[in-house]
């Protein structure tokens, strides 16, 4: 599949243009230095959506390796972590409408390809996607050791929080495309739990509001560094199941 540049209208570059003004008015204060950084990297601008064949895979190429991978929408899980254990991420090119402004069924480009795309700069960031990936093809037949996997995938890619600076800033892309939530994450008033595999893979999440509590990293440089504790957790969780 390719992204139909040509099909995009003049609405949808403005509203892709009123999507990222929105987030980049906010951001600068709360996102992650990598994310800010990666925005940059990766040339995305507010006048015109990204052309990811033209513009942002020869960028990602050069930086980590990396790809956006045209997709249709959601994707079953083995075809999913298969691109990103190919260092391909899978993004969709649909745009909300302007009645969809807050609210979608399922994610569109905005939150694929700015939600995401930038921090695909960050070389260590990307090592723990397409490792942890490679953990979730191992374990592809068994959907409860995948429905554990895709909880540390939830807390990290899509809503996680970085220590920086003294601060916690937001590396997670489901944070970084929602206004509401950017704003939330970071409350001092809401829960923050520091960054713990066990802890998390025991956590169920919640895809229809914003998160309970927000789990913190130190560096992308640790969460690399714990797949194989993902992976030993989740062969102690197999083996355990298999006596009974
Ligand atoms: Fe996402």
């Amino acid at each position: 599949m390719k992204q139909p540049y040509e099909k995009y209208t003049k609405t949808d570059h403005l509203m892709w243009k009123r999507l990222f003004e929105r987030q980049m008015e906010i951001l600068p204060r709360l996102a992650s230095e990598a994310y800010l950084t990666g925005i940059e990297q990766v040339g995305f601008v507010a006048d015109h959506i990204p052309n990811l064949t033209a513009e942002t895979n020869p960028r990602l190429r050069a930086l980590t390796g990396w790809e956006v991978y045209v997709v249709p929408g959601l994707i079953p899980h083995q075809e999913f972590y298969q691109h990103l254990a190919n260092r391909q991420f899978p993004a969709s090119t649909w745009l909300r409408s302007p009645e969809q402004l807050d609210y979608l069924e399922e994610p569109d480009m905005f939150h694929d390809t700015f939600g995401h795309v930038p921090l695909l700069c960050q070389q260590a960031f990307c090592d723990f996607m397409a490792d942890l990936s490679r953990v979730a093809l191992r374990f592809i037949e068994q959907s409860h050791l995948i429905e554990r996997l895709s909880r540390l995938y939830w807390y990290t890619v899509e809503f996680g929080l970085i220590h920086e600076n003294g601060a916690q800033k937001i590396y997670g892309g489901g944070i970084l495309s929602s206004p509401g939530e950017s704003a939330y994450s970071v409350r001092p008033d809401v829960p923050k739990r520091p960054f713990d595999v066990e802890v998390i893979l025991n956590t169920p999440y919640q895809i229809d509001r914003f998160q309970e509590h927000y789990f913190v990293i130190d560096s992308y440089e640790q969460l690399y560094a714990s797949v194989p504790e993902i992976e030993k957790l989740l062969e102690n969780i197999e083996e355990k199941e298999s006596v009974y």
